[in-house]
């Protein structure tokens, strides 16, 4: 083969390797040509929430777990019920407890105004999770994209694929593992836990029905118990009584809340489990004295939780409306 001939193959090996293939990664600057404006326009959105309730912040980073944990991060968490069909976000899992979704519209609604079906809802999530850990304290760290939008949005989803507070170490680690995540990795997304509330609801039974023999957990600090007890009155169900995650700084994404768990003062089972085995309990050792090395391993495995099942490429779509398909 000639010269020219090289020159030809070599046109057409790049051309090839130009084609989107189904297993394409998300990338970092996706945007930069299509609507730079992006990023800054999410930011603005997600800062206005926060201004007006700073507890949102927790909402955006649990949204965008919940969003990826089940199938993949596609933005199903976004989707609206419809009469036939129970979505993600009506599961009780969610509902009423997750919030925020009219940021999201805010943000979405300027990006179709600026650049028409270019940004997927699921990118929008990852970027709002990011900006509050940012605006929280944590790492500003940088979001892959070029997600696409999944169509499909089960409340049925939600109770196979999301931890429930009552996890054992094994039981988590399993969970995290079927995401592809490392047992590593679930003891630093556990971190997450550093801002945000519970609700009552979601812990009366460690409080009030632990066991058979044992009405409050007895791994859990006998003082911290009785705050939690006279915050969550038993046999309450008043739905809108809530609890912080991290009472010492619960609105600062650190690592405070690795320091809790040294003093039994974790508030689910699934907190406290990290301290129930060596290895865990060494890493929840290492993150409370050690703040910086929290928030990079944090913001590490943040941008690899954003990467559960994507769709990328022509898969899915870019939805014009994040409550609804196209
Ligand atoms: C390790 C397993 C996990 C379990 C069992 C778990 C469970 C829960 C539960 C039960 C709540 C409280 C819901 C309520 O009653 O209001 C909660 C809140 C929260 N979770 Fe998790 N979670 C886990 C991991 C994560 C991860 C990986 C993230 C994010 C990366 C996360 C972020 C949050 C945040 C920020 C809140 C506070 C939400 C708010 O203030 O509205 N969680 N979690
Ligand atoms: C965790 O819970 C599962 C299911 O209840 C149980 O089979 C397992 O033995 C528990 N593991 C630990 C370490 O307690």
């Amino acid at each position: 083969m000639g010269l020219r001939g090289n020159a030809v193959l070599l046109a057409i090996v790049l051309r090839l390797s130009m084609i989107p293939r189904p297993e394409a990664q998300l990338q970092y600057g996706y945007y930069q040509n299509t609507c730079p404006q992006t990023e800054t326009i999410v930011m603005e959105e997600v800062k206005k929430g926060l201004a007006k309730d700073l507890g949102l912040a927790a909402d955006f980073v649990r949204m965008h777990f919940h969003d990826c944990f089940v199938r993949g991060c596609d933005g199903s968490i976004l989707i609206d019920s419809t009469p036939g069909n129970t979505a993600e976000k009506d599961s009780p899992i969610n509902n009423p407890s997750l919030q925020g979704y009219d940021i999201i519209d805010n943000a979405k609604t300027r990006l179709e105004a600026a650049c028409k079906a270019v940004v997927s809802c699921s990118d929008i999530v990852a970027f709002a999770a990011r900006d509050s850990i940012a605006l929280s304290g944590g790492l500003r760290y940088p979001v892959p994209v070029g997600r696409r939008d999944g169509r499909v949005s089960l409340a049925s989803e939600t109770f196979t694929n999301l931890p429930p507070p009552t996890f054992n170490l094994s039981q988590l680690t399993q969970s995290f593992s079927s995401k592809g995540l490392t047992q590593q990795e679930m003891v630093i997304l556990s971190g997450a836990h550093t801002i945000g509330v519970s609700h009552c609801t979601t812990i009366s039974n460690r409080l009030y029905n632990f066991s058979p023999t044992e009405s409050t957990d007895p791994n859990l600090d006998p003082t911290y118990a009785s705050q939690l007890k006279q915050s969550c009155p038993q046999g309450s169900t008043d739905t809108s009584l809530v609890v912080d995650m991290d009472p010492p700084s619960p609105t600062v994404v650190d690592s405070s809340y690795y320091k809790n768990l040294l003093v039994n003062r974790g508030l689910f089972q699934s907190d406290q489990a990290l301290m129930s085995s060596q290895e865990t309990a060494a890493q929840v050792n290492l993150y409370a004295s050690n703040g910086f090395i929290f928030n990079w391993r944090f913001a590490l495995a943040m941008i690899k939780m954003g990467k559960i099942g994507v769709l990328t490429g022509t898969d899915g779509e870019i939805r014009l409306n994040c409550r609804v398909i196209n």
